[in-house]
């Protein structure tokens, strides 16, 4: 089975449209989501319209629990954002029905924070705090942090939050997947695994393209793709309540 990993699609429909057409293309079975479906970016309704309709499996990210239970560690800015999505998702001008099937769907959301398939855990942020904990390049050098992870799971960890895609070893090594030719990696070469399949629609390694994963057996492939973020730039800004820096990041990808 080819199943494609999704994470971190923020509310940004120009990068989960041309993430689907890349999944299409790549003759994929299913999809699965990481969390962070919304937040952020501008068009929560339709991102979730694809989330309902074509995600096999889809589990917490911090953004849904900040908007349906508690906003942990979010400053005034994030707030903002987070206001403005719930605005949107209860627009008057919507179709009852419509919000209705929204928060019921964030509601089931609200209630799964972690998902394991025989030896494949996914989570949101970390094995350890599978909503909150981040996993950056420089924790590979943190041994306590990298023990206490691996200690938490058998063999593949699956993660996104830190939009940084990547994977770490138990050893404590990580690897970027531009270093992997064609984005490919053979997970058999792995005892255990941790990967963090970034961000479809706000990429922070400084690469502007939305990132997924596909996990094809035991193969790993990281894909990369681009979208018109010029689009989305100028939509944040036409929102007038979206933070600024929602959109400058964007063209950064950071
Ligand atoms: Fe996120």
């Amino acid at each position: 089975m080819r199943l494609a990993l999704v994470s971190d699609i923020h509310s940004n429909i120009e990068a989960m449209e041309a993430v689907l057409a890349d999944i299409k293309s790549m003759g994929v079975d299913r999809i699965y989501c990481l969390g962070d479906i919304i937040d952020y970016g501008p068009n929560p309704c339709e991102v979730l319209d694809i989330a309902i309709e074509k995600f096999a499996m889809s589990i917490l990210g911090n953004h849904e629990e900040a908007l349906m239970l508690v906003a942990e560690d979010f400053n005034e800015r994030a707030m903002r954002s987070v206001e403005w999505t719930r605005e949107k998702l209860n627009d008057p001008e919507m179709a009852r029905e419509k919000r209705q099937k929204y928060w019921n769907y964030l509601d089931e959301l609200s209630k799964k924070r972690q998902h394991q398939q025989g030896d494949l855990l996914f989570v949101h942020g970390s094995p350890r705090k599978p909503t909150h904990e981040y996993v950056f390049p420089k924790d590979s050098l943190d041994q306590a942090k990298i023990k206490g992870m691996f200690a938490k799971f058998d063999r593949f960890c699956f993660c996104g939050h830190s939009h940084i895609p990547g994977i770490y070893s138990e050893t404590g090594k990580y690897g970027h997947p531009k270093n992997f030719p064609n984005g490919e990696l053979d997970l058999r070469r792995f005892r255990k695994l941790l990967v963090n399949i970034g961000s479809v629609g706000q990429p922070r390694d400084h690469d502007t393209r939305s990132c997924y994963v596909i996990l094809d057996n035991s193969k790993l492939i990281f894909r990369r793709v681009e979208y018109d973020y010029e689009k989305t730039i100028q939509k944040i800004l036409d929102t007038k309540k979206l933070p600024t820096f929602l959109a400058e990041r964007l063209k950064l990808g950071k």
